[in-house]
């Protein structure tokens, strides 16, 4: 475990701290922070220990950013017409100091495959609460920027994985405000005292 250096936080403060943005500031991250976060990332439970998660970090103005950059937009070209759309497409990959692409590996059966997932968005969830310690903003992208067929072979990932989410990180440009609604519109309680339900 390399939890040394890492900045302490509240798991509370973190799950109510963390917030998506959309716009970075122009301040660079550290990579060891980003290495924190990964590190804690495989500290996800995972049914068998099948350890299903991959990781595709991209620093900024790497080569492989731009080329994901320029998959996007031919993807969001191809699927729209829109020139506009396409050109906000290659800039939401382009801008975020870090972005990081995860997979997640298929099990031998329906049942492993989907405990897979499920340990996969749990990892990217604890890189988005370590995120949150380390003042980064942590925003999940599934939307057409991922979907390019030939995303997988120019970062090198296998046929057969999947992308759970690409991560947009950095120090935020933007506070969004978020909302939900009270945890207890969506629980029921069973207590000793209650009858049979
Ligand atoms: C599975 C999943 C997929 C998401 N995909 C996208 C996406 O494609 N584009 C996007 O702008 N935000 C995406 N988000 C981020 C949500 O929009 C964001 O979590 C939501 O607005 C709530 O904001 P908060 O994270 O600050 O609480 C995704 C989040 C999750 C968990």
């Amino acid at each position: 475990m390399t939890a040394k250096a890492a900045p302490a936080l509240s798991v509370y403060h973190a799950i109510y701290g963390r917030r998506s943005a959309w716009k970075f500031s122009g301040a660079a991250v550290d990579p060891m922070a980003v290495e924190r976060m990964l590190d804690a990332a495989v500290w996800a439970p995972n049914h068998r220990m099948t350890e299903p998660w991959r990781f595709f970090v991209l620093e900024q103005d790497s080569p492989a950013r731009h080329k994901a950059a320029e998959l996007a937009y031919e993807f969001q070209l191809e699927r729209t017409g829109d020139g506009q759309r396409a050109n906000a497409a290659r800039q939401k990959v382009l801008e975020p100091p870090v972005v990081i692409y995860v997979y997640t590996v298929p099990g031998p059966n329906d049942e492993t495959t989907k405990e897979n997932y499920a340990s996969v968005c749990i990892a990217a969830h604890n890189i988005s609460l370590a995120g949150a310690a380390e003042g980064l903003a942590v925003t999940w992208e599934t939307g057409g920027v991922t979907r390019h067929p030939s995303l997988k072979g120019l970062l090198g990932a296998d046929e057969s994985w999947e992308m759970a989410t690409m991560l947009l990180i950095g120090h935020p440009g933007e506070h969004p405000v978020s909302r939900r609604s009270p945890a207890s519109g969506f629980v029921r309680w069973f207590g000793a005292a209650d009858g049979n339900p």
